[in-house]
């Protein structure tokens, strides 16, 4: 319903009161204030008293001279020049049933060369249904068996793509977020020949409504930009008590842990579980236990405003930092939104009545200022590794010398010796890394010189999480 004018909202005037007062009004479920986040949905105490107060008074007319404009329906685009704009090349027609739809769109792009993204902007075609957006990134063929097997614009799945692409997770909208910019010298890979998969939330609508939403792209002109992830690192393999289980009519809580195996700058978490999921809370122990600190808590999960919870300045995560992660779900027929009636038990899955444990973290690596005497990276940009596609290893050196290199777990035991003080000449080199032999988990490749050390992550996910 539109809250455009004074009448429009006199007439919802006790509505807006109670759904102010109880906290469903605005929409923003992160509750704990350790750190600021982006675009904070919250009225202030003074701002809910004001309400309340006007309400009391019989919910009187201000003066009309000092009405601001009426809100624009349908916010215009931010980024006046893209470099690249990627549209759903047909729109998609919300056939107008009172539920939730979810769809994927493979959007095929074709560059000349790789790139960093600079900046990106999801650009709704129709606001009134667009619920939310995830972008993934995909240079495989897995799926186009999906796209075709639904005879539709798109194909059907649940709150995710629906297998694990290249890169999970690339990017996520909700309504209201604008343009995003990184910061200076940092960016979003995309590989020339990837497929954006987009991910779009369409809510319910009486009506059918059709939606042809589109991304726009720009392109950092540094080929220093250095690459930010976002990677599923709380998993069920990182989880420490029981495997994942919801059994009918109990209450269960999960903990996940893993340490940072080196200095990160912690951009944004994307906490994700299903309609049983009731509480999320993430926080951190330094390396000596001596400090503790809340990274994100929401006490009443709702699925419906599942989003990327962004820091506004990004937090410096000391390499042996501990993270923890504790969900807690509700399989009882207490928790009005559990798909099953009766309760069922439940394991994990990527359908509606089943559960998930997920957190995506979005990241940069922390680097360091000194002199490189080699240049290293994992490829396909991304960091969500297949064991059935070996990782590449690239590197650059300036001169003849020896390196080591080992794969190791997030407790820094050496899961894989790849070569050991092995002398390579001056250039560019690459090596595919097997995988095969690793146990599902957190990962990070090591690359050592003799006064260089550095380190890549990556994530080996069982597709079947996904399937
Ligand atoms: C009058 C009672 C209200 C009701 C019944 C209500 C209900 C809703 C519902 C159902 C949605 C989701 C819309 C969708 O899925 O597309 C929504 C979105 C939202 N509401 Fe309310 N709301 C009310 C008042 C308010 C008030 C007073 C505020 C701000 C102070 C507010 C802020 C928002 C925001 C920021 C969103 C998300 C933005 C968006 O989806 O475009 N709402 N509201």
């Amino acid at each position: 319903m539109p809250l455009t004018s004074y009448e429009e909202i006199a007439s919802y005037a006790t509505m807006i009161g109670y759904v102010t007062k109880v906290g469903y009004m605005p929409p923003w479920r992160a509750s704990s204030k350790a750190h600021a986040l982006k675009g904070e949905n919250i009225l202030s105490k003074e701002e809910l008293q004001s309400i309340q107060q006007w309400i009391k008074d019989g919910f009187p007319q201000g003066d009309p001279k000092t009405l601001p404009p009426a809100p624009l329906t349908q916010a215009g685009e931010e980024m006046s020049a893209p470099d690249l704009v990627v549209s759903m090349t047909e729109a998609f027609e919300q056939y107008g049933v009172y539920y939730d739809q979810y769809r994927v769109f493979v959007l095929p792009i074709h560059l000349p060369e790789d790139r960093m993204v600079s900046a990106i902007e999801f650009v709704p075609g129709k606001n009134s249904i667009v619920r939310g957006a995830l972008l993934s990134v995909d240079t495989g063929e897995e799926v186009m068996p999906l796209d075709e097997w639904d005879p539709q614009y798109g194909y059907f799945s649940f709150g995710e793509i629906g297998f694990v692409p290249d890169e999970s997770r690339w990017y996520s909208w909700q309504p209201g977020k604008g343009k995003s910019e990184f910061p200076e010298g940092q960016g979003l890979y995309l590989p020339k020949d990837a497929k954006l998969l987009l991910h779009l939330h369409y809510g319910p609508t009486g009506v059918p409504e059709k939606d042809s939403s589109h991304i726009n792209l720009q392109f950092s002109k540094s080929a220093q930009t250095q690459q930010q992830f976002t990677l599923p690192l709380v998993h069920p393999y990182s989880m420490t008590n029981d495997s994942f289980y919801l059994p009918a009519g109990e209450t269960t809580r999960y903990h996940a842990s893993f340490t940072v195996p080196f200095d990160l700058e912690l951009h944004g978490l994307f906490p994700h579980s299903h309609l049983l999921g009731k509480h999320w809370e993430l926080f951190t122990v330094s390396a000596d236990r001596s400090a503790s600190q809340s990274l994100l808590k929401i006490e009443d999960w709702d699925f419906n405003w599942k989003q990327q919870y962004e820091f506004e300045a990004p937090l410096m995560l000391k390499q042996g930092t501990t993270i923890h992660a504790l969900a807690a779900y509700d399989n009882t027929s207490e928790n009005l939104l559990n798909p099953s009636d009766p309760p069922r038990s439940m394991n994990w899955g990527k359908r509606m009545f089943e559960e998930m444990f997920l957190v995506y973290f979005s990241l940069v690596k922390h680097q360091a200022k000194e002199q490189k005497q080699y240049s290293f990276s994992l490829l396909p940009g991304a960091v969500n590794a297949k064991k059935t596609t070996p990782l590449v290893l690239r590197f650059q050196n300036q001169k003849r010398q020896s390196f080591t290199c080992r794969v190791k777990d997030f407790s820094g035991k050496v899961q894989m010796d790849l070569f050991d003080q092995k002398e390579f000449k001056k250039g560019e080199h690459q090596i595919l890394v097997d995988l095969q032999d690793l146990e599902w988990g957190n990962y990070y490749l090591e690359l050592q010189a003799k006064d260089q050390i550095d380190r890549h992550l990556f994530v080996l996910l069982a597709a079947d999480l996904f399937d």
